[in-house]
């Protein structure tokens, strides 16, 4: 840390020439204008307009920091991941963030939290990019710009929708058991650290002797769950709209390292052939009377990072980043996400988005990509070997790392995903696990987000409420005419 005794090092151009006036332009005369060959003027302004990139189209406002993840159990058996055997450390690095808040949002708001994971391990990245949730609003990837276009912005008020959001919920029973969650007190954390992470999709592990399960993964806060009422979040945006920045790098720099606990689910072919519901049906949990939590390991957050901008903002997560002995599922949900991720880097980052410091694999990479923008990787490992097969020692595929098969020949058609899908059972076993006054909250919450909404629009989600169960429906019914008698 340089101090006040040290001199400072002499300001530079970007292409490094010293630079001799940082305070006056250069001018024809005292008074005259300026000249257009003041061309480190030129830098200097051209450097600012291209300061901002496109923020994310979705999860704008983030927090994010390194740490590591620690195996201290032993799924060995299950899998091959060099991340996951007994006694692994892993260096990683987190982002949390909001869903529909733009990246100047204020941190406190009634969302679902994004809980993206990097974990640099020795075979390549592997990205965990999950929610605070275990489940999601819809099953369907055709259906995800629609959802998303009901959080955003009115094309023509430019404001949020409150009609939108319930319109398409009514129209969309699958969204209850996420709906149920959103407006239950763990809608609004106090802090990234006062949450669970969920991988919330069904992923696969797998072994080296061809064996697969599938698996789901949850990290559950060892800070406890803190969440706030709408009243009290509406209290601290009125003093910080940063409130989770602010929290989270004030642990790390103090050293309150905050730590998940790493749990898997595992089902087996058999068990998910003889599963009651789709297990790959991103609206569902697995039971975990059925599916137990198997304890594995610790998270922990302990860096914050040197530049946000550098280490977060350009921070590129996606689902399509596994490595050897963890697998996709057939989760359509997870597929659209495999597709969607990568091509969101490329526009909003560039071509090269997995070169840039934060991406970058820990391990060796050896590709045959060639240029285009941020092309700062070397000749992989000569000039020559830049086609693939080659004669010159350029890298060559290893079989040896081929996933088991995966049995999934069916007929191509476009099945109706709503056809015999019971929406209702699993958010009706949350709810009644909620106390009187749990319940009161989550009629509460719901009334004010639905305030103003048209009555058969209101009237319609209740309807669902009822179905899920009728004191659900009527309690929300109560809730909404205390704050809006015309309903
Ligand atoms: C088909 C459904 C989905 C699509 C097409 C989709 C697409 C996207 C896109 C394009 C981004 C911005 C990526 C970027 O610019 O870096 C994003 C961010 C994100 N999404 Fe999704 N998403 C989907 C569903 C989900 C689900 C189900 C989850 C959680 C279970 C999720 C969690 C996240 C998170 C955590 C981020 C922020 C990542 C970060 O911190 O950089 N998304 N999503």
């Amino acid at each position: 840390m340089p101090t006040h005794d040290t001199p400072p090092p002499r300001l530079t151009t970007s292409s490094g020439a010293s630079v001799a006036e940082n305070q006056n332009s250069l001018t024809v005369g005292a008074r005259g204008p300026i000249l257009m060959q003041d061309w480190q003027l030129i830098e200097k302004l051209a450097h600012q307009n291209r300061e901002r990139i496109p923020e994310r189209v979705v999860h704008a406002k983030g927090w994010g920091a390194h740490g590591m993840l620690r195996i201290t159990g032993d799924i060995s058996h299950l899998t091959c991941a060099d991340v996951l055997q007994p006694g692994a450390e892993t260096p990683m690095i987190a982002r949390f963030s909001t869903v529909a808040g733009e990246l100047g949002a204020a941190d406190h708001e009634r969302d679902v939290r994004g809980f993206a994971l990097k974990f640099y391990t020795d075979e390549g990245n592997w990205d965990l990019v999950g929610n605070n949730s275990p489940v999601f609003f819809v099953r369907d990837p055709l259906k995800f710009p629609d959802f998303i276009h009901t959080q955003k912005r009115h094309p023509r008020t430019n404001l949020r929708s409150a009609t939108a959001m319930w319109d398409f919920w009514s129209l969309s029973p699958e969204s209850l058991h996420q709906v149920t969650i959103l407006f239950s007190d763990r809608g609004l954390p106090v802090s990234p650290m006062h949450m669970n992470g969920y991988g919330s999709h069904a992923y696969s592990l797998w072994n080296d002797k061809g064996g697969r399960v599938w698996v789901k993964f949850h990290f559950k806060t060892r800070q406890g769950h803190r969440h706030y009422t709408n009243a009290e979040a509406e209290e601290v945006v009125g003093r910080t709209r940063e409130g989770y920045q602010e929290a989270l790098f004030g642990a790390i720099e103090a050293g309150e390292f905050p730590q998940w606990t790493v749990q898997v689910q595992i089902m087996t072919q058999d068990q998910a052939d003889a599963c009651p519901f789709n297990p790959f049906d991103l609206t569902k949990v697995w039971p975990h009377a059925d599916f137990p939590p198997i304890e594995i390991g610790i998270l922990e957050l302990n860096r914050n990072p040197e530049n946000y901008f550098a280490e977060i903002e350009q921070l590129a997560f996606s689902p399509s980043n596994v490595v050897r002995g963890i697998g996709h599922s057939p989760d359509r949900m997870l597929q659209g996400r495999i597709f969607s991720y990568a091509d969101a880097h490329r526009y909003r980052l560039g071509t090269h988005y997995e070169s840039l410091p934060v991406n970058r694999p820990h391990c060796p990479v050896h590709h045959y990509h060639k240029d285009g923008a941020m092309r700062f990787f070397d000749n992989m490992p000569n000039p020559d070997a830049y086609y693939e097969p080659n004669s010159f020692g350029g890298p060559m595929e290893d079989r040896s790392f081929t996933e088991p098969p995966l049995d999934l020949y069916g007929p191509a058609a476009r099945f109706d995903h709503r056809d015999g899908n019971d929406d209702f059972s699993q958010p009706r076993a949350l709810f009644l696990l909620f106390d009187d006054e749990q319940k009161d909250r989550l009629f509460a919450n719901i009334a004010a987000a639905m305030c103003g909404v048209p009555a058969w629009i209101s009237e319609r989600q209740i309807e669902l409420f009822r179905q899920v169960h009728p004191d659900f429906g009527a309690g929300v019914s109560v809730a909404l005419d205390a704050l809006d008698p015309q309903f």
